[in-house]
C-alpha cells in the first residue's frame, strides 16, 4: 500500500463514514439537550468505532512509508493534515481516550514538514477543504455545521479581498486614481463580510451550534503537548486590514501578544502575510501627512473620504461579529449550560472558548478589539492606541479645506452610513 492511496482511503472515511457516526452521535446529545453523553451502549459501540477506524486508516499512512514518502506538495501535506486533524478533533470532542494517540506522530511530523502546529485549524475547514462531489469536508451531515463553514469561509475570502487590494495602496500612495478603485474594491469586500455575518446570525441555530459545532474545536493534546482549540480568527488578512488602515499598532504589545499567539496556527501562505504586517506606512498616516500638508487636490478628498468609509466598515463588522455573533451563540448560551461532567468553573470556562482563557477573558479581548477597530475611546481612560485623533485630525482637515473643482468619481464618494450594521 503506498501512503497516497492510504491517505484517500482516510480521506474518503473523513467524508464518509467519519461523517455518519459523529451524526449520529450529535443527535442523541441534541434529543437529550446535552454536550455529551457517557455510559450509553449503543452510543458508547460508536465512539468506539470512530476512535479504532481512524487509527487504523492514519496508522496505514505510518506504516506505509512516512516519512520517506509523504506527499512532497505543501497543499498536500496540509490538506492530509486536515484529515488527521479532523479525526483528532473528533476523539476529543466525544472524548475517546487512547487510539488517537496513534495519529500523534504523522500530526507532529506533518505540522512540523510545514511549520505548523499538529492540529487541525480553521484554514483547515474552510479555505484548504477540497469538495468532491459539491462536499467539503465536515464533522457532521448537519446543515448548521455546513452553514456555519459556509458563511465563515465566504467571509474569509472577502476579508482576503479586502487586504488584498489595501496591500497595494502604499506603493501607489493616497491621493493616486487607482487607490480609489483598490479603495472601492476593499470597501466592497467589508460590505460582503456584514452581509455574510448577517445571513450566519439568521441563519445559525443557537442550540445546534453550541451543542453540536462548537465542541469540535476544543484544545487538545498531540504528544505531550496541549494546543488550543479552532479559532475563526486564524488568518492574516484581517491584522493586514487592521495595521495598514492604521486602526491597530504592530508596536501596541496587546495586539503584538495577539499576533505572536496565532502564528503557528496560520497556513503556511499566510505566516508570510502576517510577517510582513507593520512594513508599510499605515494609511492613515499618509492620509493625515497629506492632507494636513495641503493642497487637498479632489483626488486626495475622494480617497480620503473612502478611506474614512473603510474604516467605518471594518469597526462595524468587528462590532457585528461582537454583539450579533460571539454574544448570542457562545456568551449566552453559555451562561444557560450546566458544567460539562468532571470540570471546575474556571475550566469549563476555558473549554467553551478555543484560546484557552476563560470566556470572561476572550470577551475582555474581543471587546478591546472592536474599540480599536471601532476607534472608540473608552470613557475613563486615556484612549491610548486608538486612531480617534488622527481620524479626527484627518476629518477636521478635510472639513477646513475648500472644496475645489467637481469630485473625480461619483462612486468613491459614497459615504454611507454603518450606524445600523452593528
Ligand atoms: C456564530 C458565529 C461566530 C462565533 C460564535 C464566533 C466566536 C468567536 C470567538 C469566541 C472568538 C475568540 C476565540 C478565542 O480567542 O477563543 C472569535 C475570534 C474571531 N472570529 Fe469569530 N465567531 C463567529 C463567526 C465569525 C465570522 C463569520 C468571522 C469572519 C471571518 C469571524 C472572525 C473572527 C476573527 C477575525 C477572530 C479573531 C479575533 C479578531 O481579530 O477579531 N468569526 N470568534
Amino acid at each position: 500500500m503506498t501512503t497516497t492511496s492510504a491517505s484517500d482511503d482516510l480521506d474518503r472515511w473523513i467524508r464518509n463514514d467519519f461523517v455518519a457516526l459523529n451524526t449520529r452521535l450529535e443527535e442523541a446529545y441534541f434529543a437529550a439537550d446535552a454536550q455529551i453523553l457517557h455510559g450509553r451502549p449503543e452510543l458508547e459501540t460508536v465512539k468506539r468505532r470512530i476512535g479504532s477506524e481512524g487509527a487504523e486508516l492514519v496508522g496505514r499512512i505510518t506504516e506505509s512509508g512516512a516519512p520517506r514518502s509523504l506527499p512532497t506538495g505543501d497543499d498536500e501535506r496540509y490538506e492530509l493534515l486536515g484529515s488527521v486533524g479532523f479525526y483528532l478533533g473528533a476523539c476529543r470532542r466525544h472524548e475517546i481516550e487512547g487510539p488517537q494517540s496513534a495519529a500523534w506522530p504523522l500530526a507532529q511530523l506533518l505540522g512540523s514538514s510545514l511549520g505548523v502546529v499538529p492540529r487541525f485549524v480553521f484554514a483547515h475547514q474552510v479555505l484548504y477543504n477540497r469538495a468532491v462531489g459539491d462536499t467539503f469536508r465536515t464533522f457532521t451531515a448537519l446543515d448548521d455545521e455546513r452553514a456555519f463553514l459556509l458563511y465563515n469561509g465566504l467571509s474569509m475570502l472577502a476579508y482576503q479581498r479586502t487586504a488584498a487590494a489595501l496591500r497595494r495602496v502604499p506603493a501607489l500612495g493616497v491621493s493616486s486614481p487607482l487607490t480609489a478603485y483598490l479603495l472601492r474594491e476593499a470597501r466592497s469586500g467589508l460590505d460582503d463580510v456584514l452581509d455574510l455575518g448577517r445571513t450566519l446570525s439568521k441563519t445559525l441555530d443557537v442550540d445546534r451550534f453550541f451543542l453540536n459545532i462548537r465542541p469540535y474545536f476544543k484544545a487538545h493534546r498531540v504528544g505531550g503537548v496541549e494546543y488550543r482549540g479552532v479559532n475563526g480568527g486564524d488568518f492574516a488578512a484581517i491584522n493586514s486590514i487592521d495595521v495598514l488602515l492604521g486602526l491597530c499598532s504592530p508596536y501596541d504589545p496587546f495586539y503584538q501578544a495577539l499576533l505572536t499567539e496565532k502564528y503557528p496556527y496560520l497556513p503556511p501562505e499566510d505566516q508570510a502575510l502576517l510577517r510582513a504586517t507593520g512594513t508599510a506606512e499605515p494609511l492613515l498616516d499618509a492620509f493625515v501627512r497629506e492632507a494636513t500638508a495641503g493642497p487637498i487636490t479632489p483626488q486626495l478628498r475622494d480617497n480620503a473620504e473612502l478611506f474614512l468609509t473603510v474604516c467605518r466598515l471594518h469597526g462595524a463588522a468587528s462590532a457585528f461579529h461582537h454583539h450579533r455573533l460571539v454574544v448570542p451563540f457562545l456568551q449566552a448560551p453559555a451562561a444557560r449550560a450546566p458544567q460539562e461532567q468532571g470540570q471546575g468553573q474556571e475550566s469549563e470556562a476555558a473549554d467553551l472558548t478555543t484560546s484557552g482563557p476563560p470566556l470572561h477573558v476572550v470577551m475582555g479581548t474581543l471587546a478591546r478589539l472592536v474599540d480599536l477597530r471601532t476607534a472608540r475611546q473608552r470613557p475613563g481612560t486615556d484612549g491610548g492606541g486608538s486612531a480617534r485623533p488622527s481620524l479626527d485630525r484627518l476629518r477636521y482637515a478635510l472639513d477646513a479645506a475648500p472644496r475645489s473643482g467637481l469630485r473625480t468619481d461619483d462612486r468613491s464618494t459614497d459615504d454611507r452610513s454603518t450606524d445600523d450594521r452593528s
